[in-house]
């Protein structure tokens, strides 16, 4: 028994030694061996970055080598500052970041890139271009795909309510100004808007508000899914949710999509959460290969329609 623990500990050490590590799983060919990325999640109170860390995770999982230390800035951008600084004095090989806000989190990704540490911005995007790749769909490019689809629906006229995401995040400017264009040129009316900040309490409060000074609303524009269902229960708690179509963005199965097909939401757009690329990226540049300055991911859009189908892709 003695000797057997003696042999072990011998055999440990010769593996530290010769560079195995003892309890390591071997680098598997061409992938790179014992590699840290820290990633800084904005926040997981909503069930699409539950869904982002998830697709991380799973995607990280096939290369034993890869470890993720995920933290969760709970939605307060000075922890999500502070995250950062960790990361780099920790000095981990490369940051995956979902900023919470462009302009405050644009210093601190710079700093880390400035010190060498790769650094992946998914879905929303910081300022400037000190940073490694952004990953994220065009949201602009949604917005006005989602403007379009409502024109269409409408008839070219109606009056609209436009819930709005975080409007310092990138996401709520580009959906915003996207849908703009969307429904140019139309006879669509918007009557009320707000910044929902992305959260569905907010987005109820805000409907509660749009419900109380507008006897017609034909249509909530909402920036996503969760925000779309809180302008819902508002109509509901009121009992109007029958003359008012609601639209949001996101389309995750077990959220928009199933709303959708309960005849909820009228349409979900897909906002792809960029996890699994966010990890072929990373092994790219861990293991020194070039990259894109810019991945932008395909979405799709699901209407009672097409919900069976798995939804139409969205075209030019
Ligand atoms: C979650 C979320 C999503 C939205 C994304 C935009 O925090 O609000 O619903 O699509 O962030 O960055």
């Amino acid at each position: 028994m003695k000797n057997g623990m003696i042999l072990l500990i011998a055999v440990c050490l010769g593996l530290i030694l010769f560079g195995g590590g003892c309890g390591k799983t071997e680098s598997p060919e061409g992938e790179p061996g014992g590699r840290t990325i820290g990633m800084s999640q904005c926040n997981l109170g909503e069930p699409w970055r539950v869904q982002m860390n998830a697709d991380v995770r799973r995607a990280a999982e096939a290369h034993p080598n890869l470890r993720v230390i995920f933290k969760d800035a709970q939605n307060d951008t000075l922890k999500q500052q502070a995250q950062m600084e960790e990361f780099i004095s920790a000095g981990v090989d490369l940051i995956i970041i979902s900023p919470k806000e462009a302009a405050p989190l644009t210093p601190v990704v710079a700093q880390a890139y400035a010190k060498g540490i790769p650094v992946l911005v998914l879905d929303r995007r910081v300022l400037g271009d000190q940073y490694t790749c952004f990953i994220g769909a065009d949201n602009k490019k949604i917005g006005k795909a989602a403007g379009q689809w409502i024109v269409d629906t409408l008839g070219g006229q109606g009056k609209v309510v436009e819930l709005k995401g975080l409007m310092t995040s990138t996401p709520g400017q580009d959906r915003h100004t996207g849908f703009r264009e969307g429904i140019e040129g139309s006879d669509l009316e918007i009557i009320f808007e707000a910044d929902m900040k992305w959260l569905e309490p907010n987005a109820r409060k805000e409907m509660e508000s749009a419900l109380a000074r507008f006897p017609q609303i034909d249509l909530v524009y909402a920036h996503n899914d969760p925000g779309a269902h809180g302008a819902y229960l508002a109509a509901k708690a009121a009992g109007r949710e029958q003359d008012i179509l609601f639209v949001g963005i996101d389309g995750l199965p077990q959220e928009g999509q199933a709303y959708v097909s309960q005849g909820v939401l009228a349409a979900s757009f897909e906002y792809p959460t960029g996890g699994k690329e966010a990890i072929e990226t990373a092994l790219k540049i861990l293991a020194g290969q070039p990259v894109e300055k810019e991945i932008t991911l395909t979405s799709r859009v699901f209407t009672q329609d097409t919900i069976d189908q798995g939804g139409q892709r969205l075209t030019e």
